[in-house]
């Protein structure tokens, strides 16, 4: 692996992780691994609330599993291809057990579809992000000698009764989903075609998942949707398409949502993700400012720096737009941090184009940043209508340009925040140093203190006095 891949690798769409549960005994086994973006993950701890409620447990030893389950991703070719090196891994331990059942869920088993139990011979079941409830039925199946799938998208579908099942969690920071699906066919994704249609979910049941989740010692709730900016309930079954003009005014939006969420308790801390820059509006930002215990944190992808690559990309915005949004963040929340995702070698991007990238990414130095090369994508919009024609060579080249300079930023944001005292949510021991909590700021940024006497779920005032590129280390002050 070059260092490139290996950046790529330890941002949050490649991730991997095996999952365990503590559910109640029962006598068959599943493991269940997942990849891809924080919905996935979440999605993931629907389907062991599905699962569980069928008398299975976990396990994160595969050869003992009577079901494996991979809940894929298919953002990029390369994510798919560690799909399918996982499950050539399976197969040994299958040949070893022959009833095994494994099982493809997620975003790449919506795109391939059926085309998956040809293509993967391991595989008896298929199913979409929208199926998880039919699980037990696609199971019964395979188990009486048949494949099975269910691809099947839903307009409706939120799962909002069905309670998540906390997944390799530290009983501190948890995911709430408040959307699925995407309707902003930007031309290079593949999420809209695997996730369907934008639905939003029950305000009610959010606010009561987050109070539950408060009630058992939770201390931050990330609500998550492709695009949170576009949340809008106006009652259940109420389509946003066909609402008059009243019953707009009068629905829940996102900033009334972060509202109703920041109410639960002053000490739950709320994040969410994902923003999108053309419908994030200046009342979410004055929101954000009123609440505390709303992070001053907002992930906000450009994916590129010049008008005309934002155009083809279908992004809704022009760079003028994108950095007004920054400037209102700036002014409404001046020590907000921002992040953001970037593209390089989107088909037709010039030498000049990329160098805009660079120039916006110089005048807004963002906290964070994941950075991919453009990878083509069966069926989207970006796959019919252009050329990929930027060389390989040459998306690597500019994406390693813009992972230098976005460590340089990082590490400017880091050490501004050097010298100042912080609020720090403790989340787990430091995985370099045994008698160290690790937590987080306000701002997202991970702060490393000595444990003292203080516990995971409390927090603490650090006083910063040193960091490393993006580590800040102190004391806790009283
Ligand atoms: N809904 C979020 C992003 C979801 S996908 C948003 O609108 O920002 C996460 C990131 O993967 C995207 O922001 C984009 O930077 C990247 N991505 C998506 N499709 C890609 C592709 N075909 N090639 C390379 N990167 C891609
Ligand atoms: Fe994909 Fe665009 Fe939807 Fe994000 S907003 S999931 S990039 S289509
Ligand atoms: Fe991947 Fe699907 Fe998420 S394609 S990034 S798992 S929505």
């Amino acid at each position: 692996m070059n260092e490139v891949e290996k950046v790529i690798d330890e941002t949050r769409q490649g991730e991997a992780l095996m999952l365990d549960v503590q559910a109640t005994p029962g006598t068959r086994k599943l493991f269940l691994e997942s990849y891809g973006c924080q919905m996935n993950f979440s999605d993931s701890e629907i389907v062991a609330s599905i699962l569980k409620d069928q008398g299975y447990t976990t396990t994160k030893d595969y050869t003992e599993a009577d079901v494996i389950f991979v809940n894929t991703c298919a953002i990029r070719e390369n994510a798919e291809q560690r799909v399918r090196n996982r499950l050539s891994e399976f197969k040994a331990a299958k040949r070893n057990k022959p009833d095994m059942v494994v099982g493809v869920l997620g975003c790449m088993a919506e795109r391939l579809k059926h085309k998956f139990l040809d293509e993967e011979k391991i595989v008896d079941i298929v199913v979409g992000p929208d199926a998880y409830r039919d699980l037990p039925n696609l199971i019964s199946k395979v188990e009486g000698g048949h494949k099975a799938v269910n691809v099947i998208l839903s307009k409706e579908e939120t799962y909002a009764d069905i309670t998540p099942v906390r997944l390799d969690s530290n009983g501190v920071s948890a995911f709430i989903s408040i959307m699925r699906g995407c309707d902003n066919m930007c031309s290079f994704c593949v999420v809209p075609f695997t996730r369907g249609r934008e639905r939003s979910r029950d305000p009610e049941s959010i606010v009561a998942e987050a109070r539950d989740l408060f009630e058992k010692g939770y201390r931050e709730v990330t609500l998550l949707g492709q695009n949170v900016d576009s949340y809008l309930w106006a009652g259940g079954g109420l389509k946003k398409e066909i609402l008059t003009d009243e019953q707009r005014a009068n629905a829940i939006n996102f900033a009334r949502l972060l509202e109703m969420v920041a109410l639960v308790h002053p000490d739950l801390r709320i994040r969410f993700s994902t923003s999108h820059p053309k419908d994030m509006t200046d009342e979410v930002l004055h929101t954000m400012a009123k609440y505390e215990n709303i992070c001053k944190y907002i992930h906000l992808p450009v994916q590129s720096g010049n008008s005309d690559v934002l155009e083809r990309m279908n992004r809704g915005y022009s760079r003028e737009w994108y950095l007004s949004r920054i400037d209102s963040i700036r002014r409404i929340m001046p020590d907000c941090a921002i992040s953001t995702d970037v593209i390089t070698g989107f088909c037709g991007e010039t030498e000049e184009q990329h160098r805009e990238t660079v120039s916006l990414m110089e005048l807004v130095k963002y906290d964070f940043a994941y950075m991919f090369a453009y990878s083509e994508r069966p069926k989207t919009m970006a796959e019919r209508q252009f050329e990929d024609d930027v060389p390989e060579e040459v998306k690597k080249r500019r994406l390693t340009e813009i992972i230098d300079r976005q460590q340089i930023h990082s590490e400017i944001r880091t050490k501004a925040q050097v010298g100042k005292v912080h609020r720090v949510l403790i989340e787990h021991t430091s995985k370099r140093d045994e008698d160290k909590w690790m937590g987080r700021n306000t701002q997202n940024t991970v702060v490393v203190f000595p444990k003292g006497n203080y516990k995971p779920g409390e927090y603490v005032n650090v006083l910063v006095d040193r960091c490393t590129k993006t580590t800040l280390i102190g004391t806790v002050v009283e």
